[in-house]
């Protein structure tokens, strides 16, 4: 993964980043600690932590989800509320077991809204997906997966560094520069949020077969 340049010491971006942030991560451990200490963007500011990563450090599958959400905030751990429950059921279906998977997001930070006692999630534009990049690239750089797993749009921006759409590149194995090969499908959200019971059926189908073709990838 190629290096963020070095900020010029005095620059206002090298003013909200802690010192020693500059060198790329050399452990897994190294990641957690930076993530919660990260300031390479805003969003720390209204976030409870930073939520890294989580999983086996030399795991066949890494997936990429968008960004911690309420639940996941509080928690410091990716993919534990709505949407995590979503992704656990479609792994049990698929028979991946997710103990043996990295699980990981683009954005280390819940992006959010305060509407009264509800926080609403926003979803982190571009120059965020940027800035976290530092963190997703060390994971990955890291963890060495042979599959990447985008799930849903971000994700897909920040692993491939284009937009992709899912119904049109899902099945395939997408060459990574890494030497991992990249799989897009939903993100587990968008399955909740559709409307019709049908459709919502459909799309399930097809994240748990994208969720077994990943699998059978990285065997
Ligand atoms: N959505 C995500 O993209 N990631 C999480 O960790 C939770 C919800």
């Amino acid at each position: 993964m190629p290096r963020l340049p070095t900020l010029e010491p005095g620059s206002v971006a090298a003013k909200r980043r802690p010192a020693g942030d500059d060198h790329p991560p050399g452990s897994l451990a190294e990641v957690t600690a930076g993530v919660d200490h990260c300031r390479r963007c805003d969003l720390w500011r209204d976030a409870t932590q930073g939520v890294p990563g989580e999983g086996p450090p030399r795991a066949k599958l890494l997936f990429v989800g968008e960004q911690p959400g309420d639940q996941e905030d509080l928690a410091g751990r990716p993919f534990v509320g709505p949407a995590g429950q979503v992704l656990d059921k479609a792994l049990a279906a698929a028979g991946v077991p997710r103990a043996e998977t990295y699980v990981t997001n683009a954005v280390k930070h819940f992006k959010h809204e305060q509407r009264g006692k509800r926080r609403i999630h926003k979803t982190p534009n571009g120059g965020e997906v940027t800035a976290c990049r530092w963190w997703l690239d060390a994971e990955r750089r890291l963890v060495r997966p042979r599959v990447i797993v985008a799930l849903g749009g971000t994700a897909i921006g920040a692993v491939f560094g284009k937009a992709m759409p899912v119904a049109k590149f899902r099945q395939q194995a997408i060459q990574l520069p890494d030497q991992a090969q990249g799989v897009v499908t939903y993100h587990p959200s968008y399955l909740l949020r559709v409307p019709d019971a049908a459709t919502k059926a459909k799309a399930y189908a097809l994240f748990v077969e994208d969720l077994k073709f990943a699998w059978s990838l990285a065997a």
